[in-house]
């Protein structure tokens, strides 16, 4: 399974402080957004991953995670030279791809589901087609809203319609067979001028390909895309991570709690960081407790 992680867009609605940084560069609490979805993907065993920025902010991200070889991953490259939609990702990232399963995840996206995280682990591996996650909100207007029946089957995917058929809507994470190159390829732009990922999802739904599960109560799944949900976001890491005395998305601990990297090499990151930042020693801490 590989993993693309879609970290593009202008970030208007954050201006002016995307004016010289790159949206997903930008802290939530105590981390850089990123690495909140990079760390989703890790959790579902994900480590061939792409990352798609925009031509000023590939550079950027590419000196955070380089070839993220020291947290045990492969980490690639690529650029969306315009903001022309989620599912170009799967044309941009044909060739990565290949002949493989694939994720997609938004690079502005930050889930914590709990336990909840291992039962869809199941559910990807044995997706068929497209596997889209549901969450309940209070403004589905705002985003790709799925109806479904009794049984969670899902009926129809709109997208930001004006009237909502139902309250739970498609978060920034969508699973795919490979197929989806060749279905990203055939659509067309929609009125904005972007390649839809409703309407790709909806070729899988024709098929009856497509499943949703749907997030629990409890869990949270916040985008970062405003000043307001920005520092939402923020608040919400602080008080867990302040309250449990744990870290939320902490790429180094995930990689060494999962066996991707080793003793030694989670040793190794701890002595390349300066003494006296908090960081440094939260991983310390984790070293020593195990
Ligand atoms: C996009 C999708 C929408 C989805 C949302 C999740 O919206 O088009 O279906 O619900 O991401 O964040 P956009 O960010 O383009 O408004």
């Amino acid at each position: 399974m590989k993993g693309i992680i879609l970290a593009g867009g202008s970030g208007s609605r954050l201006y002016p402080l995307t004016k010289t940084t790159s949206k997903q560069l930008l802290p939530v609490y105590d981390k850089p957004m990123i690495y909140y979805p990079l760390s989703t993907l890790m959790q579902f065993g994900i480590r061939d991953i792409l990352i798609i920025s925009t031509p000023d902010d590939t550079p950027n991200i590419a000196k955070l995670f380089s070839t993220g070889v020291h947290i045990g991953l492969s980490i690639q490259y690529a650029v969306q030279d315009e903001p022309k939609g989620i599912a170009q990702a799967f044309t941009i990232g044909a060739d990565f791809i290949g002949n493989d399963d694939v994720c997609l995840i938004l690079g502005d996206n930050i889930f914590c589901m709990g336990e909840q995280l291992n039962t869809f682990q199941d559910e990807i591996n044995d997706n068929n087609g497209a596997l889209i996650f549901g969450y309940h909100v209070n403004d589905p207007e705002r985003f790709g809203v799925i109806e479904f029946d009794d049984e969670s089957r899902v009926i129809s995917i709109e997208e930001k319609p004006t009237k909502p058929k139902s309250n739970h809507v498609a978060v920034g994470l969508y699973c795919y067979k490979s197929d989806v190159v060749d279905k990203a390829k055939s659509l067309k732009p929609s009125a904005r001028g972007e390649f839809e990922i409703t309407d790709l999802n909806k070729l899988y739904l024709n098929e009856g390909r497509m499943k949703a599960c749907f997030l629990k109560r409890g869990t949270a799944w916040l985008d970062a895309g405003t000043p307001d949900s920005l520092i939402e976001a923020g608040q919400y890491v602080q008080i867990i991570e302040k309250r449990q005395g744990l870290k939320i998305s902490c790429i180094e601990e995930i990689a060494y709690r999962a066996g991707y990297i080793s003793k030694s090499q989670f040793k190794s990151i701890i002595d390349s960081l300066s003494d006296g930042m908090s960081y440094k020693q939260y991983l310390q801490n984790v070293y020593e407790e195990n």
